[in-house]
């Protein structure tokens, strides 16, 4: 029986690694540690708390006493990270909680993996991270798995730190990890801070919605369960330290994408065509906003035979209909210190 350790399983990405390791692998024992940040919430894992192959681990990967504590307990065999602060525009106002969550959380983690794990036999630690730190592309190209690594935001900045260090730890003491490297996930349960489920959110409120700049920079987008499906999969056969890119050949600039999302909620929602375009409103710049990210995913592709399952129509469909109809989960987690966050920051 594997004892698998998943970081940041109440998150976005994270609950959806969690319900599929739970309900495919029974045989594994899957261990959920999350320290329920304003991103973390118990909600997303309803369907799969009380499966018997899974346990919540309350903890702090910033603590590396409880790191170690629960590693000698629980003694776990693999590691899949996600933990992590997530959001560019928070980490533009606070650098220094992205540099304790994802380097120093995750130097934390790699120092209890090494030193509980007496032999690296079957042992991986698998590190989730972003392609975000490789910086930004022009009008053509793809990050490779070769791509240098360039990050611009102090979040990328931190994920760019916390790679290295895993790969460090690869050559230095011999820890077998993998990473991956994905484009921007869309999807259930994604905190309504990131560019999807933020404008759903102010549609329904018919709140504005804020496009940085002239809108024209754009996102490979990826339906979250094609990243988990990945996960999965480079989880138990992609090669030990290999880098894995996972995106969704799905590019999109802003200003395009945000107009189908307003078109398909004035279908659902019964209102006019147009009245949620009107809500468009051109807003200050992100600093350092990224022009541009596109995946090039042959290598996942090739060697694992990974591909995305649904198309951006689909996944966008299911994503509007999973918040239409949990309106009590967007409101909790709404309620609390979120108040919109980038109508401080750049307006
Ligand atoms: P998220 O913000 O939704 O979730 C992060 C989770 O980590 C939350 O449950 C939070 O409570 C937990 N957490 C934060 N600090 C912690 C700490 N100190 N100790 C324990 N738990 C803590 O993030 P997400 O969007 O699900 O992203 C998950 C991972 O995937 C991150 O590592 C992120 O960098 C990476 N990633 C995200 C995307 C994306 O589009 N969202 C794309 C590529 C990679
Ligand atoms: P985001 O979802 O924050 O992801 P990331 O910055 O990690 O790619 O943003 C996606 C794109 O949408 C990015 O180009 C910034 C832009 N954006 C807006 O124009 N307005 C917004 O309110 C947000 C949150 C993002």
């Amino acid at each position: 029986m594997k004892r698998i350790l998943i970081t940041g399983g109440a998150g976005f990405i994270g609950s959806h690694v969690v319900r599929l390791f739970v309900k495919e692998y029974p045989e594994y024992e899957i261990f959920n540690l999350d320290l329920l940040t304003y991103a973390g919430n118990l909600e997303n894992l309803r369907d799969v708390e009380l499966e018997d192959n899974y346990t919540f681990l309350k903890a702090d990967i910033n603590n590396a006493e409880e790191i170690e504590t629960l590693f000698e307990k629980y003694k776990f065999d693999n590691v899949i990270h996600l933990a992590a602060e997530s959001h560019v525009d928070r980490s533009i106002n606070d650098p220094l909680i992205f540099v304790k969550t994802n380097i120093i959380g995750t130097l934390n983690l790699l120092n209890a993996a090494r030193k509980y794990w007496d032999n690296f036999t079957n042992k991986v630690f698998y590190h989730i991270s972003t392609d975000e730190v490789y910086g930004t592309l022009g009008d053509d190209g793809l990050f490779t798995e070769n791509t240098p690594y360039d990050p611009n935001s102090p979040y990328s900045a931190s994920k760019a730190g916390s790679d290295h260090f895993v790969r460090a730890y690869g050559e230095t003491y011999g820890l077998p990890y993998i990473i991956s490297n994905c484009s921007n996930n869309y999807g259930p349960n994604q905190f309504p801070e990131k560019l999807i489920p933020l404008f759903i959110n102010n549609i329904l409120n018919k709140k504005e919605l804020p496009v940085y700049g002239d809108g024209k920079y754009t996102r490979d987008w990826l339906f979250v369960k094609d990243h988990a499906a990945a996960i999965d999969l480079a989880f138990h056969q992609g090669r030990i330290k290999e880098t894995y890119n996972i995106g969704g050949f799905n590019e999109w600039q802003n200003i395009d994408l945000i107009h189908i999302l307003c078109k398909l909620m004035d279908i659902k929602l019964g209102r006019n065509e147009g009245d949620s375009a009107k809500l468009i409103t051109y807003v200050k710049d992100r600093p350092g906003h990224d022009k541009r990210y596109a995946i090039d995913a042959d290598k996942i592709n090739n060697e694992l035979g990974w591909k995305p399952s649904v198309t951006f129509e689909e996944g966008l469909e299911k994503t509007i209909n999973w918040y239409l109809s949990n309106h009590k989960w967007l409101q909790n987690v709404t309620s609390g210190v979120y108040q919109g966050y980038y109508s401080k920051q750049y307006n």
